[in-house]
C-alpha cells in the first residue's frame, strides 16, 4: 500500500513504537501541523515521558530532517532552550519520528490562557529576552529560523521544574546561512519562495526577497508586540491576505499612528529603535544582539520591572528563569553531523538547495 498523507497514518492513542533503543506508549496529541504531529509518550523502560514529532512518510518536503539537524547542533552548544533529541526512528510507509523532551504549553496558548489575552509588560519582557538569546543562539551555531512565532516557542513543564524557561521549537524551514568550513556566508539569492506565517513574517519574505539573521529579529519583534498589546494591527486579515498584511507592516514604518498602534500597550521608544535599527541591516548583517537586549533592559527599568517580578503564568512565585548573558552572534564552527541516521531511509530531496554560491566571509569562531 502507498503511504497516505491522511491522518491515518499518525499515531494512535496507546499504540506503541519500538526503536533501535526503547519502546514508547503514545498518551496524547499536543500540536498538530501542515506535514504530521506531536505527541507525549511515555518511554517503557522507565516510564518517564517525552515528546514525539512525527512526519508523514509521504511528505515530500522532509522538515524533521531540518528538526534532528537543528537540536544535534543546539545540542552541542549546550543551550537551554533547546530540547534535546534521545531517539529517532521510523514506522515504514507511515510515519518518521524523533523522540525529544516533553516541554509544556507554548506562547500562543498561554496568552490565550490570560483573562485579556495579553501578558502583563513584566512577562513579556522577560519572555522577549530569553526569546532573543535562543536566536542568537541558533544563528550563532549557523541556522536561520524563518518560522519565528508564538506557537514555535513553549515553556518547560512545571514538574521538572522549567516553566520559567523558554523553549524554541519547529526548526522545519531553517536554513543554513554558512558555509561549514568555509568560513563564509551563503550568498543571497535572487529570489525566495515564501514560507513561513503571514503575520509575523518579515517584509522581506512576503516580498521573496532571501531573508537573513536580521529578518528573524523583525518577526521576534511582531510577536512580542503582540505579546503586550493583545493583537497586531493587521490580526483581522487572512493568511493568504499576504498582501494586505504586507502593506499594513510598510505604514507602519511610516505612519506613526500605526507604530503607536503596533506597539500599544508596550515599551514604544525602545521598540520603535529597536524595529529602525533592524530596519538599518540586511541580509549580510549580523545584528548587534546585545544592543537589542540592551533596549528590553532598557525598558524594563522605566517600567520598574524587577528581575523578581512574577511570569503571568505562575503569579505567586518569583521569576526565576535562566541567568545568562546574550552571546555575541560570531557564528562558530560546529562539526553537525547528518541528521537522521540512514536505516530511517531519510532522503535529503526536500532540503533547500543551494542556488548560488557563497562569496562573503564572515568571521566565524573556533569551538
Ligand atoms: N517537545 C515538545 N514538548 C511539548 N510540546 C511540544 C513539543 N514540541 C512541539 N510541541 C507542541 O506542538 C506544537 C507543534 O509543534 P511544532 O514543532 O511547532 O510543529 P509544526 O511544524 O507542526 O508547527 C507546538 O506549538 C507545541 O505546542
Ligand atoms: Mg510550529
Amino acid at each position: 500500500m502507498q503511504p497516505s498523507e491522511d491522518e491515518d497514518s499518525m499515531p494512535r492513542n496507546n499504540e506503541e513504537f519500538k526503536t533501535k533503543k526503547d519502546r514508547y506508549k503514545v498518551l496524547a496529541l499536543l500540536g498538530k501541523g501542515g506535514y504530521g504531529a506531536v505527541y507525549s509518550v511515555l518511554r517503557l523502560s522507565d516510564m518517564e515521558k517525552f515528546a514525539i514529532k512525527c512526519e508523514n512518510a509521504a511528505a515530500c518536503r522532509k522538515a524533521l530532517y531540518m528538526d534532528c539537524n537543528v537540536l544535534k547542533g543546539a545540542a552541542k552548544i549546550q543551550s537551554r532552550h533547546f530540547c534535546t533529541v534521545i531517539d529517532q526512528a521510523a514506522v515504514k510507509n507511515r510515519f518518521n519520528f524523533i523522540v525529544m523532551k516533553l516541554i509544556g504549553k507554548n506562547l500562543w496558548d498561554l496568552r490565550m490562557d490570560t483573562a485579556e489575552c495579553r501578558f502583563t509588560k513584566g512577562t513579556s519582557l522577560k519572555a522577549a529576552s530569553q526569546c532573543l538569546i535562543s536566536i542568537e543562539e541558533l544563528h550563532r551555531f549557523g541556522f536561520l529560523h524563518r518560522d519565528i512565532k508564538p506557537g514555535n516557542f513553549a515553556v518547560g513543564r512545571k514538574e521538572s521544574n522549567e516553566h520559567h524557561t523558554i523553549f524554541m521549537l519547529d526548526f522545519g524551514l531553517c536554513r543554513e546561512f554558512v558555509k561549514r568550513g568555509e568560513g563564509r556566508l551563503r550568498t543571497q539569492r535572487a529570489k525566495s519562495q515564501f514560507r513561513g506565517t503571514t503575520r509575523y513574517a518579515p517584509i522581506n519574505s512576503m516580498l521573496e526577497i532571501d531573508t537573513g539573521r536580521k529578518d528573524d529579529i523583525e518577526s521576534w519583534l511582531y510577536m512580542v508586540a503582540e505579546w503586550t498589546s493583545g493583537g497586531l494591527p493587521w490580526r483581522k486579515f487572512k493568511a493568504t491576505e499576504r498582501e494586505k498584511v504586507l502593506k499594513y507592516k510598510k505604514d507602519v514604518r511610516t505612519d506613526k499612528e500605526i507604530m503607536a498602534d503596533l506597539f500599544y500597550n508596550c515599551p514604544l521608544k525602545e521598540f520603535e529603535r529597536i524595529l529602525k535599527y533592524v530596519d538599518e541591516l540586511d541580509f549580510y548583517s549580523e545584528p548587534d544582539y546585545k544592543f537589542v537586549y540592551c533596549c528590553l533592559q532598557h525598558a524594563a527599568a522605566a517600567s520598574k520591572i524587577k528581575d523578581t517580578d512574577p511570569l503571568d503564568w505562575d503569579p505567586n512565585v518569583p521569576y526565576m528563569g535562566p541567568i545568562e548573558t546574550i552571546g555575541d552572534g560570531k557564528v562558530i564552527e560546529l562539526d553537525v553531523d547528518q541528521g537522521m541516521s540512514t536505516e530511517v531511509s531519510f532522503n535529503k530531496t526536500g532540503r533547500d538547495r543551494e542556488t548560488a554560491d557563497a562569496t562573503k566571509r564572515v568571521e566565524i569562531k573556533k569551538k
